[in-house]
C-alpha cells in the first residue's frame, strides 16, 4: 500500500512543477520544506552544486581597501567640498603621491602587497608610473566608464601572468591571450553561448557535446529554446576494478569527439562536483583527436577549480587556439559576490579564423 503523505507540498502535480524548474531553485525549495532543525545541515548538504568558499583571502582586500583610500586621498587632492563632493584623479605626479602615501602607510595592511604588485608591473611590464597609478586609482574609484571596455590595461598584464602561472602551470604557450573581463564566470558562459550563435559559429540544433559532471548552468543553457543544442553527453563514469568512481573518462566515450558534426566541447574542469581535473591521457586524447580528426572542435572549459589542483594546466595551455577559457576569482579569493570573472582567447584562435570564412551574408 502506498504511505500517504499529510505534506500537501509531496503531491504529484507538485512534483510534476518541480520537474520544471532550475536546480538551484530546487535546492532551495528542498531547504524550505526541510524542518528548522535540520535546515543547517541540509543546506550544507543540497548546496554541494555550487561552490561558495566559507572563507575569504585577506590579504587582496586589504592592499584594495587600501588603494581605495589612496583614490580617495587622489580625489580630494584635485579639489574637495564640504558637501561631500571631491573631484577625479589627476594622472600628473601621481606615482609620486603613491609611492608618499605607500610611505606614510608603510604598516598599514595591504601596504605591501600594493608595493610589491606595483614594483612588479614597474619591472616585469615596464609600466609607465603615472599611467598605471591612474589606471588604479581612477578604477578603484569608479569615476569612469572602463576604457578599454574589454578590460583595463594594466588589469589585463596582470591577469595574463597570474593565468600563465595558475592555469598554465607557469609554462604558457607562445603568443598572448586576450581577456574579456565578465560579472562572474556565469556571465562569461551566457556570454560565450549568445557570441558563437551571434557570429554563427554554434547554430540551432548544432550538435554540441558536455563533458559531465558539469556546473549545471551547461546542461540547461543548450536546452533554451534559442539554442536547442543536440547535446551529446560525455560522462566521467569510468570505475576501478573494486568498483570505485574515478571521474574520470573512457576513451571510448571520447573518441566521441572525433566525429566533425560535434562542433563544440564544453567541459569543467576540474569538474563540479567531484572535483577532479582531467586526467593526463584524457588531455593527450583530447589534443590528439584535435590534431588529427577534429580541427575546428571549439572548446569552451570552465577551470573556476583550477587553482585548487597543484600543478593543473588547462586546455586552454595544451589547446590554445582552440579554446576559450573561463576562470573565476570567485572561489579561491572567496569571492562570490564581487562577481569577476575573465574569458582567455588566445590572440592566434580558430574561432577568428571560422567567422573570417562566413559568407558575406552572415
Ligand atoms: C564550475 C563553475 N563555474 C562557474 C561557477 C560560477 O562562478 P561565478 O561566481 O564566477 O559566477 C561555479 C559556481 O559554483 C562553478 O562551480
Amino acid at each position: 500500500m502506498k504511505k500517504k503523505t499529510n505534506n500537501p507540498a509531496i503531491t504529484k502535480s507538485y512534483a510534476k512543477k518541480m520537474e520544471t524548474i532550475s536546480p538551484f531553485e530546487l535546492k532551495n525549495k528542498l531547504i524550505n520544506m526541510a524542518d528548522e532543525s535540520i535546515k543547517k545541515i541540509a543546506h550544507t548538504m543540497l548546496n554541494a552544486g555550487r561552490g561558495n568558499p566559507n572563507w575569504i583571502a585577506t590579504e587582496p582586500r586589504e592592499a584594495f581597501f587600501l588603494l581605495g583610500q589612496f583614490g580617495l586621498c587622489e580625489c580630494r587632492h584635485a579639489f574637495s567640498l564640504k558637501e561631500g563632493i571631491a573631484g577625479i584623479p589627476q594622472k600628473a605626479g601621481i606615482a609620486a603621491r603613491f609611492e608618499a602615501f605607500l610611505k606614510e602607510n608603510e604598516k598599514a595592511p595591504g601596504a605591501n602587497l600594493l608595493k610589491e604588485g606595483y614594483n612588479y608591473m614597474l619591472m616585469e611590464h615596464a609600466a609607465d608610473p603615472d599611467t598605471l597609478i591612474h589606471e588604479w586609482a581612477e578604477s578603484v574609484i569608479g569615476d569612469q566608464y572602463p576604457v578599454p571596455d574589454r578590460i583595463l590595461h594594466f588589469t589585463e598584464l596582470i591577469v595574463q601572468d597570474y593565468l600563465a602561472q595558475e592555469m598554465c602551470d607557469r609554462r604558457p604557450p607562445k603568443g598572448t591571450f586576450d581577456l574579456f573581463a565578465t560579472e562572474g564566470g556565469t556571465a562569461a558562459m551566457c556570454y560565450l553561448f549568445d557570441s558563437l550563435q551571434e557570429n554563427f559559429l554554434l547554430n540551432q540544433g548544432d550538435a554540441i557535446a558536455l563533458m559531465i559532471p558539469v556546473f549545471t548552468p551547461y546542461i540547461e543553457i543548450p536546452e533554451l529554446r534559442r539554442y536547442q543544442f543536440d547535446v551529446t553527453e560525455i560522462s566521467a563514469d569510468q570505475m576501478t576494478p573494486d568498483g570505485l568512481h574515478t571521474w574520470q573518462y573512457k576513451d571510448e566515450d571520447i573518441d566521441k569527439l572525433k566525429d566533425p558534426r560535434i562542433k563544440a566541447l564544453f567541459i569543467t574542469n576540474p569538474s563540479n562536483p567531484p572535483s577532479y581535473a582531467l586526467s593526463r591521457e584524457t588531455t593527450e586524447r583530447i589534443i590528439n583527436i584535435v590534431k588529427n580528426d577534429n580541427p575546428n572542435l571549439m572548446i569552451i572549459t570552465d577551470d573556476v577549480y583550477g587553482t585548487f589542483i597543484p600543478h593543473f594546466r588547462s586546455l586552454m595551455a595544451e589547446l590554445p587556439h582552440n579554446t576559450l577559457c573561463v576562470y573565476s576569482f570567485s572561489k579561491y579569493f572567496g569571492a562570490t559576490g564581487w562577481r569577476t570573472a575573465v574569458i582567455a582567447l588566445h590572440e592566434d584562435n580558430i574561432y577568428d579564423k571560422m567567422i573570417a570564412r562566413l559568407s558575406e551574408e552572415q
